[in-house]
Parts: C-alpha cells; sequence; structure tokens
C-alpha cells in the first residue's frame, strides 16, 4: 500500500466532492423551461412545501395592506403579519431543498424575508403609510423578478 497514493487520491475526492456540492450550491438542481424561464427541479413534497411558503407570503403581504386600508388601523396585526413571514419562516427549510435552489433564487428568497422582519420593525416605529408602502413594494418588485425568472418542476 503506497500511503502517499492513497493520500494524495483522497485529497482528490475530497475536492471533487466539495466542487460538486459547491456547484450544485449555486447552480441548484434546474433545467430551461419551456417558457424562457428557469425550471427548479424538486421532489413533490419539496415544492409542494416552498409553494405552501408562497401563499403564506402572499397572506403576509395581503395582511398588512389591508390594515393599511382600514378606517382604523389595527397596527400590531400588521406587525405580525410583517413578522409571521421574517426570518423565522426562513429558519426551518430543509437543507435538500437548499441544494436544490439556485444562488439567486436563495438570496431573493431570504431577501424578501429579512426585510419583512425590516417591515415589521418600521411598522413597529410608527412609519407612515407611505413609509410602509415603499418597504412593501420594494419587496413585491422582488416576488415578480423571481417569478419571471424560475418555475418549480419536480422529479420522482
Ligand atoms: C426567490 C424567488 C421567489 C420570490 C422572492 C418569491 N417567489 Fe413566489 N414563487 C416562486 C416560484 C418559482 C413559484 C412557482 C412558479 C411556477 O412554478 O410557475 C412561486 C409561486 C408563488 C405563488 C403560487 C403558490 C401556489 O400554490 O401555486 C404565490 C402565491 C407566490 N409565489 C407569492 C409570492 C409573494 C407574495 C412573494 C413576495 C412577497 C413571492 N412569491 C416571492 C419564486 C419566488
Amino acid at each position: 500500500m503506497n500511503w502517499r497514493v492513497l493520500g494524495v487520491g483522497t485529497a482528490v475526492l475530497w475536492i471533487i466532492t466539495a466542487g460538486v456540492v459547491a456547484a450544485l450550491f449555486v447552480q441548484g438542481h434546474t433545467r430551461p423551461a419551456t417558457d424562457g424561464r428557469t425550471e427548479i427541479l424538486l421532489a413533490p413534497a419539496e415544492r409542494d412545501l416552498v409553494l405552501a411558503e408562497m401563499r403564506d407570503l402572499l397572506k403576509a403581504v395581503h395582511g398588512v395592506v389591508t390594515v393599511l386600508g382600514s378606517p382604523s388601523p389595527n397596527l400590531k396585526e400588521a406587525e405580525g403579519a410583517a413578522r409571521g413571514a421574517g426570518m423565522a419562516m426562513a429558519a426551518d427549510v430543509n437543507p435538500a431543498i437548499m441544494l436544490k435552489l439556485p444562488l439567486a433564487f436563495k438570496q431573493l428568497g431570504m431577501s424578501i424575508h429579512k426585510d419583512m422582519d425590516h417591515l415589521a420593525d418600521g411598522i413597529a416605529k410608527g412609519e407612515t403609510s407611505q413609509q410602509i408602502l415603499n418597504r412593501l413594494s420594494s419587496m413585491t418588485a422582488r416576488c415578480t423578478t423571481c417569478h419571471d425568472m424560475y418555475r418549480f418542476g419536480t422529479t420522482k
């Protein structure tokens, strides 16, 4: 047994593995979609999970704009709606899904959760409706950007 060869072989294998994981982390598991977007391939249960999170994001936006439009706004309710879609929501995403999502997707998604927390802080600090709407608009710009870039497909 030549230990040096074994050592080099192990190092090479390690580097290849690290490279594959890094490439996955950046590119995710994707293919070109028929409509010009990039399709992210997830297992059906993973897709269900991410889409449920999407619907919760829309509910958070809905919760905040509904309070803003009310004649006697319940700011605690608006703050709670935003906070519910903050970083706490992102914390439990499973690592298998994270590897399948492209880096740009993860960054856009994380920026939304972070800004939902900033929005909740802004509401708590008594920002004006205009300031709050500006925050929401900067977020919905990212919702639509991401929707124009990606869609989900499923693998078995
Ligand atoms: C990082 C990318 C990304 C961001 C940011 C994002 N979405 Fe999505 N969203 C997606 C993708 C991809 C889909 C699936 C689209 C498809 O397959 O056609 C989706 C789907 C949805 C759906 C449909 C859910 C279902 O059950 O079919 C809703 C609602 C939604 N998003 C709301 C939002 C809202 C509201 C925001 C912003 C506050 C947002 N999304 C931000 C990527 C994103």
